[in-house]
């Protein structure tokens, strides 16, 4: 009786792997803040995706990493032909064809010397919104032409979208998608996530500039109707668990797909709370994500997706 009734079912289609892949590592390297993620090499990121494909999960979105010594001011290597993310998404492309929707995150902080999602003007110290999104452009064209079917701004420049779909359609790359991040909150549940990414803000810096005030509800509404405006095909909410009135607030609004990010701090707490034996991991991992779909996601971007899959798949 409850499977007939229940209103809310989990399956391996809502998921989407977040991975990273790292510039110049021999080895696959752990996470000590995120076990069970690693930084891929190329080649162990397409053996990865090749596992996730054969469990079912639908879409992988990828993090590539520049090598720290190639990380300039102006993020180059976000947006060069030859960069990490470009090679991997060609690498995984060529091995798994079409079986599996490649996202790609669009943003210029893992590749910038100071660690902002932008370009940073010198004379104010201060993020340069509108001289950042011509390069959020090239980053989204040059992701598509490697072989992204979704590119995924994260940075929360105002008028992203907008200039992101006007680069692609200028390129003739009319069916490349965009998700963007546009309800994203400037949270520290992004912690573990920056040590995987080995992205650090300069001077202790923080980017309450251009991400939301977690105080915030209305405001959320206010950016995803301008993304939608601007041509975006997803909608994403992040963090999920602490965004839940947020994530049902804009399933209520609009009509395009919603997202929503389970991040880095999210899968942390649990999996060391389960690491103590103090949780049973599993049995929350499924509640969070069940709950985040209730409240109205589509599609959750999980760290547990690999893991859920198997478990979903054992019933
Ligand atoms: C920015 C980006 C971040 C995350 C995804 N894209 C970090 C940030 O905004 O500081 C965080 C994801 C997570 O915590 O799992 N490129």
């Amino acid at each position: 009786m409850r499977r007939l009734v229940a209103e809310t079912v989990l399956t391996v289609d809502d998921l989407v792997a977040p991975l990273f892949v790292a510039d110049g590592i021999a080895e696959p390297r752990s996470v000590p803040s995120l076990p069970g993620v690693v930084q891929h090499t190329v080649g162990s990121l397409v053996a990865e995706v090749e596992r996730l494909a054969g469990l079912g999960v639908p879409g992988v979105i990828l993090f590539g990493l520049p090598r720290p010594e190639d990380k300039d001011a102006a993020g180059t290597q976000a947006y060069a032909p030859g960069g990490i993310t470009q090679r991997a998404l060609a690498a995984v492309r060529d091995r798994v064809g079409e079986s599996v929707v490649l996202m790609a995150d669009c943003c210029l902080d893992e590749f910038t010397s100071h660690g902002h999602c932008g370009i940073v003007d010198p004379r104010s110290g201060e993020v340069d919104n509108d001289a950042t999104l011509p390069l959020y452009g090239e980053i989204a064209v040059s992701q598509a032409r490697a072989g992204a079917d979704v590119v995924a701004p994260s940075g929360m420049m105002d008028g992203q979208v907008a200039a992101i779909r006007k680069a692609l359609d200028g390129a003739g790359l009319t069916s490349a998608a965009v998700m963007a991040y546009a309800a994203k909150y400037a949270s520290a549940l992004y912690g573990p996530f920056r040590d995987a990414a080995q992205v650090s803000i300069a001077g202790g810096g923080d980017r309450r500039a251009y991400q939301q005030d977690v105080r915030n509800r209305r405001e959320s509404l206010v950016e995803v109707l301008l993304d939608v405006d601007e041509g975006a095909d997803v909608v994403m909410v992040k963090p999920a668990l602490t965004s839940l009135d947020v994530i049902a607030d804009v399933r209520a609004a609009v009509d395009i797909p919603v997202a929503a990010y389970h991040v880095s701090g999210e899968y942390a707490m649990v999996q060391a709370a389960a690491e103590r034996g103090w949780i049973d991991g599993d049995a929350v991992a499924v509640e969070q994500i069940t709950a985040v779909k209730r409240a109205g996601a589509d599609l959750v971007l999980t760290y547990f997706a690999g893991h859920l899959a198997a478990l979903l798949a054992d019933g």
